[in-house]
């Protein structure tokens, strides 16, 4: 019986990047770039199993051991701090998190900031070392369109090319942290099976530094 290393990837665009780096460093699964809606794939001969999942919970497959290795971002690691072991930097998936306004907005200081975002705990850490009091407003996507409905004030959000913002009329107002993807395992995994997984992080390793 082939004894796989089962391996959570972000659906979506980074997947298919992050997926290009395991292949690279010899873990190919070429049906994952197929068209088809399979969420299981694997390749017995290298004995590797990838499974697609929401970028926002790769983490909880590896913390519970339902998968040994994953790619998550740095996001979501800083916003959840999952109980897991962070191995690599793929330095893919780069962008920043940001607080982000209106052209036109200015803060006045006097009442509590409405911020909405996906990342409460990133916004509230951020505002707190700040000392200003904000109004955290929690929502899962398309956060820019909140203050243009005055929703909110200002948004904590991911900026990657400046796209969003530039086309709804914000700018970005101060730089909160820099993100990428992370390889992450999970520690039962990595006590039982930690031969394997050095050698794909290892693996991995000479692709970032052969992209960079
Ligand atoms: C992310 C992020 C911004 C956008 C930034 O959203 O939350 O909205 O990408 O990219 P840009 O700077 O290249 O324009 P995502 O595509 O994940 O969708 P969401 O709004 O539903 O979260």
């Amino acid at each position: 019986m082939t004894d796989f290393i089962r391996v959570a990837l972000p659906k979506g665009r980074l997947g298919e990047k992050v997926y290009t780096m395991f292949d690279k460093a010899g873990y190919p699964c070429p049906e994952l770039m197929e068209d088809n809606r399979k969420l299981v794939l694997e390749n017995a001969e290298k004995g590797i199993r990838y499974f697609w999942v929401k970028p926002s919970d790769v983490a909880v497959y590896v913390q519970r051991g339902a998968a040994d290795l994953g790619v998550a971002g740095s996001d979501v690691l800083v916003e959840n701090a999952p109980d897991v072991y962070e191995l690599l930097d793929l330095k893919v998936g780069i962008c920043q998190m940001v607080v982000a306004a209106p052209v036109t907005w200015e803060d006045t200081g006097i009442r509590a900031l409405r911020v909405a975002c996906k990342y409460p705990r990133i916004a509230a850490r951020y505002f707190e070392e700040k000392g200003r009091d904000i109004d955290i407003i929690m929502l899962n996507g398309s956060v820019e369109i909140a203050p243009l409905l005055g929703l909110s004030d200002v948004i904590v959000d991911i900026v990657e090319t400046g796209k969003t913002l530039k086309e709804n009329g914000l700018h970005v107002v101060e730089n909160i942290l820099p993100i990428s993807a992370r390889l992450i395992a999970g520690k039962t995994s990595y006590q039982f099976r930690h031969e394997r997984i050095l050698e794909m992080c290892a693996s991995l390793k000479a692709v970032v530094e052969g992209q960079t």
